[in-house]
């Protein structure tokens, strides 16, 4: 039955980002999604299917008793993107990847444990898979091998992240900023500046927000932008031009535009100062830096800049990588006991009869086969009587099952 399960699956480690987009089901609402996945369903007969669709990686699992290679799985993305171009659907196995049986279940053991992930040790994969496959079950696309593999899939994935450090240690850029910015110890009150209202900055602005941070003015070069992250963080918008001439003073300034050129320089700087003379923070999460070198030379600032994170952010990647391996470890007991599991269910399935079908026999045996015995019997030997067959009964349901169990361990 193992054998049965299949994934075809295109990820970042075969693919860039942006191309992923050409194998995911384009559907703009849950509706057009269910229709897709159960026209799929029946189209080629899969017995079960699971999709899952993340920003690194789109994965089809489904069980089938027929053979999937590439000429299938050319065939299966055309149904799903018919704009796929010959070159692709011909060169398909370069981008998917085809795994079936004990492949495809170790597969989705290490994306659930987030082993596969761009980030190693995110654990948004859990919490998506698990919804990918409540959705693909309430449209009954789902059955028996996929529920028990995503069940054994989330134990698993849950011993890893609380038995290995592969969750450890923060790897975006934006978090290690605020982890930095946090060891500070700056006060919730202090004014806070945000030059760039683009995804970084947004990003950092609900950072603040959750940090409790609430004097942060944001300054952008178009104000309705600024608006949308100022609301982020209960803050005040303002247009970059108008920095110039803010009076307010600052005790942390983090600087983050598109802009190629320093947008902080000295001149800036000192004016923005208001005569305060003591240490400011200063984050430049900017590719190149948005704050003048000479800024940093000639104040007195606590400088972070995105150089330092980023070496960072790779260092604990690094650590986290080295996890892998112990992680890998606490799978492979879940993978060695998976067949286990399904063999049970199986015989479950099998021995569901099993009760009723011995009521049967008794109830058979008081009301017809030995029933004009049964009747002349007085009320304490009928009574004893039903109260042996009820007891025997009770034990022969338990004797198939305890069988079955000791079987399957
Ligand atoms: N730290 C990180 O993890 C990280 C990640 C990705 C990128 N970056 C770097 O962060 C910077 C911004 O990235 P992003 O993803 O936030 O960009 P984004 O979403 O494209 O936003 C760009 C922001 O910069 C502003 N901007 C663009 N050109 C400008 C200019 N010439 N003068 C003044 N403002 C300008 C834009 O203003 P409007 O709203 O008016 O257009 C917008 O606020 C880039 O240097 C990028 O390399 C950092």
């Amino acid at each position: 039955m193992l054998e049965h399960l299949k994934i075809l699956t295109v990820t970042h480690k075969r693919t860039n980002l942006n191309e992923i987009g050409d194998y995911v089901l384009k559907v703009d609402s849950k509706e057009l999604l269910r229709q897709h996945l159960q026209h799929l369903h029946t189209q080629f007969r899969l017995e079960e299917l699971l999709y899952l669709a993340t920003c690194n990686r789109v994965m089809y699992c489904f069980v089938t008793e027929h053979p999937v290679d590439s000429v299938f799985t050319a065939h299966f993305f055309q149904k799903i993107n018919p704009e796929l171009s010959l070159q692709q659907l011909e060169e398909i196995d370069e981008q998917v990847l085809i795994l079936e049986g004990e492949e495809a279940l170790a597969h989705m053991f290490d994306v659930a444990a987030s082993i596969d992930s761009l980030v190693v040790g995110e654990r948004q994969i859990l919490r998506q898979l698990r919804e990918a496959f409540e959705e693909c079950r309430d449209w009954g696309l789902t059955g028996d091998l996929i529920r028990l593999m995503i069940q054994q899939a989330v134990q698993s994935a849950k011993e890893v992240y609380g038995n290995t450090r592969i969750g450890e240690k923060p790897v975006s850029v934006v978090s290690l900023a605020i982890q930095q910015l946090m060891r500070t110890h700056l006060p919730k009150q202090a004014r806070i500046l945000l030059i760039g209202a683009g995804q970084t900055n947004n990003l950092v602005a609900k950072f603040l927000a959750k940090h409790g941070f609430n004097n942060v003015t944001i300054f952008n070069r178009s104000l309705p932008k600024a608006q949308e992250v100022a609301d982020l963080v209960m803050g005040k918008a303002r247009l970059l031009t108008e920095l110039e001439d803010y009076r307010e003073g600052f005790d942390a300034m983090i600087v983050c535009t598109g802009s190629t050129e320093a947008i902080i320089t000295p001149e800036l700087y000192a004016k923005l100062l208001k005569g305060e003379s003591g240490e400011k923070i200063v984050i430049d999460l900017a590719i190149p830096n948005n704050v003048a070198r000479s800024v940093v030379e000639q104040f007195p600032v606590h400088y972070i800049e995105i150089e330092g994170l980023r070496n960072l952010a790779k260092l604990n990647l690094a650590f986290r990588e080295q996890e892998i391996v112990r992680a890998h470890h606490l799978i492979k007991k879940h993978l060695i006991e998976f067949p286990a599991v399904l063999k049970q269910r199986r015989l479950e399935l099998a021995l569901r009869q099993v009760p009723e079908e011995i009521k049967a026999v008794k109830s058979k045996a008081i009301n017809e086969v030995f029933r004009k015995e049964v009747e002349v019997l007085d009320d304490t030997t009928r009574e004893l009587l039903e109260r042996m067959l009820t007891y025997m009964e009770k034990k022969c349901i338990g004797i198939p099952m305890k069988a079955a169990r000791e079987a399957v361990l």
